[in-house]
């Protein structure tokens, strides 16, 4: 099982919309996926159509099982999104008082860690879509998984974003005992616009080994397909931002290696 964190500090840089892009094609794939919202606003969880303010069972469910010290089993939070081979283990709003409650707490950390390890055989990747925000629920996320992706907005203030995104990074990191390896997704790329065009050149000659060579463009579509509430690769196959999420997918599985059961249904 592979585990991805999407994160930036940086608000409305694309993270949702890389996390269900790419979750979209490895599910068209053939591999089973699980997308985990953490972010309190419930982004992905809306997409599928489910309500953070009033759903039952969510991620908050495992926070809260540990501070109750009682057991929940993450099987137990799986929604289905509509496509097969891809399910959701969705937010709730009261993931926003977590950090105001679990501070006190030890072991809250890991706690996505935990429940990912009792759901090891049912998937063959999982994403984790991360709030805007540094707290406990992106340092679960971080110190769950072994890959990062940073999506970038090619405009000027989130590049300075990112900057703070990777001093959090390294915060973080003294933490873990191994390295995370990460990569840097430039997102939301209109070749017609100065911002666009000069943030890009900024992020080659600054970030080079981390960067991905490609960039994710803006497409309409992509918006389209949250409004049906269907990932990108069914509600676009041929679509530019869809066709640019299979390179980033292709080139990430080829950085870090595939799962034994890799390719099936392609
Ligand atoms: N490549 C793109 N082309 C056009 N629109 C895009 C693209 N990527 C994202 N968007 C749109 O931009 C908005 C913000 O994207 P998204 O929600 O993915 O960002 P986010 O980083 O998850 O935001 P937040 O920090 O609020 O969670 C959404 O309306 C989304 O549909
Ligand atoms: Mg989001």
């Amino acid at each position: 099982m592979k585990i991805w964190t999407i994160a930036n500090q940086k608000g409305g840089v694309g993270k949702t919309t890389t996390t269900v892009g790419l979750g979209g094609l490895l599910s068209q794939w053939g591999l089973r996926t699980l997308l985990i919202d953490i972010d309190p606003h419930g982004s992905l969880t809306s997409y599928f159509r489910y309500d953070p303010d009033s759903i039952e069972e969510s991620v908050y469910s495992l926070f809260k099982a540990v501070a109750d010290k009682q057991d929940v089993d993450p099987a137990t939070l799986l929604y289905k999104t509509g496509t097969d081979g891809l399910e959701l283990m969705p937010a709730a709003m009261a993931l926003a008082t977590l950090d105001r409650q679990a501070g006190r707490l030890d072991g809250m950390g890991l706690v996505i860690k935990n429940a990912l390890a009792r759901l090891e055989d049912r998937f063959d990747y999982v994403l984790i879509d991360c709030p805007p925000v540094l707290g406990i629920l992106m340092i679960n996320a971080l110190a769950a998984c072994e890959q990062l992706i940073i999506p970038v907005q090619t405009e000027f203030l989130a590049l300075k974003g990112l900057e703070r995104m990777l001093h959090t990074l390294k915060m973080v990191l003294k933490a873990r005992q191994n390295s995370l390896p990460y990569t840097i997704v430039p997102t939301m790329y209109d070749q017609r616009t100065r911002a666009s065009v000069d943030s890009l050149k900024v992020l080659r000659e600054t970030y080079q080994e981390h960067l991905w060579r490609g960039l994710i463009p803006v497409d309409t579509l992509l918006r389209e397909a949250s409004r049906a509430g269907i990932p990108p690769a069914m509600f676009d196959p041929g679509g530019r931002g869809v066709s640019a999420y299979t390179d980033l997918l292709e080139d990430l599985q080829r950085e870090v290696g595939q799962p034994v059961s890799a390719g099936v249904g392609r």
